[in-house]
């Protein structure tokens, strides 16, 4: 089967990829860090799970050198062009972008279980993806199939949605993001996926090295509140498409957000983590 990017609920159109491109840039620290305590480095050979436009893909090129390799897995058609463009610009010869369906299931095997083989592959990445999927053992399974003994897992998931907040007076915006999370769970989805995520990994032969939060609280000029205001004036578009957010719900959010701006406020993100973890 192949993939079906219509599927995936924030789509894959010029706008979506230049948000996740400034929102890569701004939790690209946390993500260097993870891929620190993961040990990711030179000459591995290295999975970058729901790659996306492929901006991480990018750096785990440069991370693993011309010697190593990085299978970029994604279902949109756009973003994997996205991601070629860029590694022929580059020269990055060790890049693989593959389209596939991570929650697909695995029998029978498809290009992308031939490309990922098995005990192959020394780590994976894998962020904002898992909370997309409407079956998420194919996806683990596949990890769990994909990475040798010893190879290291980091994700970066949410655990908490409902956590993202404007303090004082953020009434509207929480109506807003329980809408979200009513938008994703009707699509198959999970906003809270990191809760499950334990579990179904021991018993998978993985173990959890490490865990911590990435959750952040900040003022307005804070880059991570900028973060926020830039899926606030994305993302209800698509709600209202869905038919889950009005007009006027909308003109309540922008009063709301715009008196916000204009007082010392604190933004809340949706609580997420990171784990490492690693295939026993
Ligand atoms: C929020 S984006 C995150 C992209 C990238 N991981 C990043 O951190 O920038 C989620 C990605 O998951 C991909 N995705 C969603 N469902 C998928 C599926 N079933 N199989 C493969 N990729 C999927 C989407 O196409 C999208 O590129």
């Amino acid at each position: 089967m192949s993939a079906d990017p219509a599927s995936y609920v924030l789509g894959s159109h010029a706008e979506e990829r230049d948000r996740l491109e400034r929102q890569h840039q701004i939790w690209r620290p946390e993500m260097l860090a993870g891929w620190d305590r993961a040990g990711f480095g030179p000459g591995q050979r290295l999975l970058d799970v729901g790659c996306g436009p492929g901006f991480a893909s990018l750096d785990l090129a440069e991370r693993v050198g011309a010697q190593g390799r990085v299978l970029a897995i994604d279902s949109a058609p756009a973003y994997l062009e996205h991601l070629r463009q860029q590694c022929q610009e580059r020269q990055l010869l060790q890049v693989m972008p593959k389209l596939g369906d991570l929650a697909e299931e695995r029998e029978p095997a498809s290009e992308l279980d031939e490309a990922l083989g098995a005990g192959h592959w020394d780590g994976a990445w894998c962020r904002w993806v898992a909370m997309f999927l409407p079956r998420l053992e194919p996806l683990l399974d596949r990890l769990a199939a994909a990475l040798r003994p010893g190879g290291q897992l980091v994700m970066h998931e949410y655990i908490k949605w409902e956590t993202f907040a404007l303090y004082p007076k953020g009434d509207q915006l929480a109506k807003f993001a329980s809408r979200c999370i009513q938008h994703w769970l009707a699509h198959g989805g999970d906003p809270n996926v990191a809760q499950r995520l334990p579990q179904l990994l021991e018993a998978r032969g993985f173990r959890l090295l490490s865990s911590s939060s990435l959750m952040a609280c900040c003022p307005n000029d804070h880059p991570k509140a900028k973060w926020l205001i830039d899926f606030l004036s994305s993302y209800p578009h698509q709600l209202a498409a869905a038919g889950l957010w009005s007009a006027d719900e909308q003109a309540a959010l922008e009063a709301e957000l715009a008196r916000g701006q204009q007082h010392n406020s604190l933004w809340v993100t949706p609580a997420f983590i990171e784990m490492v973890w690693e295939r026993q």
